[in-house]
């Protein structure tokens, strides 16, 4: 028996995803209403070049040509997410069908074709009329949310075995509400930290409602989760490095499966905290079937010369993606081991993962990507070995299918395995595509072996 077949069951789940907002285009069809970030790709100064979704990668037409190339690639699993606005565009009240029927069309041609939907229920493109009804820092979000899960669940329940509840909360608590780089652009901390508690606190009432609408069904929640390295052995790095994990990861991770936040970080949250009624944390640590990790890079942190909380250093030893995020698969295995460790998920898959690289067609038309390439399997062995090391670790989803409205860098950075041709929407399957083709059906291949 190989190290692969030992490492990659013949039931682990190979897939790739995607996003609504970054794939389907359609924007104004069918009854969709406007999301935030069709707001925030309007505001002049907020996505690079002015982008935004209203065409992107024209999913919501093409669909059946999406999948069959799915089908070409061999994948078991294509993770995608529901558009909110498609489905209750008014955020509250009267469901559009026709936003329904479109996802029953893409689940029904994904079962037919072999290949299993995960469902994220909600991947950042909050109907615009919630928002400005208080959006997610306000708590009546989690009450429109919850109608939002009981029509989809309603139409889609009797044939999704996976459910996403949400992408991680963190990036729309913090990158949208704290920061405002993503929408809806506001700079609050006191609304990042009620949207992280909404967030969480629909993810619980989401998880009660799949369990009566979809029963059978496997519900999960995907957090942002990278590894904090401290940069030297130092108690003010070691610390640092401790309040990056408490900020990224366990300020999740402990609501979720401790049912409380973490007491060292709520000390310093306490002042902007908001209100948490009885009972909110038992809500959110309802048992989950798993736990969805995205990572992408690990960062090195250190002490704060200038009095902050961290600072963020380069490594000058190790290659970089064109978002300039530094390849770390150690930090994958690394951050497996440990929430497994610590949390002790019932499962886990890796959601997302993946590079942006600045590719471009060469004269035959092909496209080739040989650092992506190398980035996944990088990746991957990493994954392999923290199975190796007792991770429940059951699936792994290359972000993404294909390239799409990558947010505030717009149509600039390209995560695709398939290369999209904006000018034209043509696809052109890149080098990673056929690797990662070749990959699956060898490890496949090599896990009936071994069963056998
Ligand atoms: C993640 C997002 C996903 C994509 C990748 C590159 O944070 O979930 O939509 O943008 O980053």
């Amino acid at each position: 028996m190989s190290d692969q077949s030992r490492r990659f069951p013949s039931d682990f789940v190979w897939g790739a995803a995607t996003a609504s907002y970054q794939h389907e285009g359609a924007s104004n069809e069918d009854g969709r209403g406007e999301s935030v970030w069709d707001r925030f790709c309007a505001t002049p100064g907020k996505v690079r070049n002015g982008d935004s979704g209203a065409i992107a990668c024209d999913f919501y037409h093409r669909y059946r040509d999406d999948i069959a190339l799915m089908r070409e690639l061999g994948i078991d699993a294509f993770r995608f997410s529901v558009a909110w606005p498609r489905i209750l565009p008014n955020g509250r009240g009267a469901v559009n069908d026709k936003g329904l029927d479109f996802y029953d069309r893409l689940v029904d041609e994904l079962l037919g074709s072999g290949i299993e939907p995960f469902v994220t229920l909600f991947h950042w493109d909050t109907p615009q009329v919630l928002e400005d009804a208080g959006g997610w820092p306000a708590r009546a979000t989690v009450d429109a949310y919850d109608e939002y899960v009981e029509a989809v669940a309603g139409r889609l329940g009797d044939r999704i075995k996976h459910w996403i509840t949400h992408n991680e909360p963190w990036v729309v608590a913090w990158i949208g509400y704290g920061w405002g780089h993503h929408a809806p652009g506001r700079t609050s901390d006191a609304d990042a930290l009620a949207t992280a508690h909404h967030l969480l606190l629909s993810h619980g009432r989401a998880v009660e409602i799949l369990r009566a609408l979809s029963p059978g069904s496997e519900v999960g929640i995907t957090l942002n989760l990278d590894h904090p390295y401290a940069a030297s052995d130092a108690p003010e790095d070691v610390a640092a490095a401790r309040w990056v994990d408490g900020m990224h990861n366990r300020w999740f991770l402990d609501p979720l499966f401790r049912g409380e936040y973490p007491s060292d970080m709520l000390e310093a949250f306490q002042p902007t905290m908001p209100a948490i009624e009885d009972g909110d944390m038992r809500t959110i640590g309802a048992p989950i079937d798993f736990l969805g990790v995205n990572n992408y890079t690990s960062p090195l942190v250190g002490a704060d010369a200038n009095g902050g909380r961290s600072r963020f250093f380069h490594r000058e030893d190790v290659d970089r993606t064109d978002m300039g995020w530094e390849v770390v698969p150690e930090g994958l295995h690394d951050m497996l081991v440990r929430v497994q460790r610590d949390y002790d998920p019932p499962a886990i898959y890796v959601t997302e993962n993946g590079a942006a690289f600045a590719d471009v067609r060469g004269h035959d038309g092909a496209v080739l990507d040989p650092e992506r390439q190398a980035y996944l399997a990088e990746y991957i062995d990493a994954a392999g070995r923290a199975i190796d090391q007792g991770v429940a670790l059951r699936g792994y989803f290359a972000w993404s299918l294909m390239d799409n409205f990558e947010w505030a860098w717009g149509y600039w950075k390209r995560f695709g395995i398939v290369y999209v041709d904006y000018a034209t929407l043509e696809r052109v399957p890149k080098g990673s595509f056929y690797w990662y083709r070749d990959f699956i059906e060898s490890s496949r291949a090599q896990a009936d072996e071994a069963a056998a």
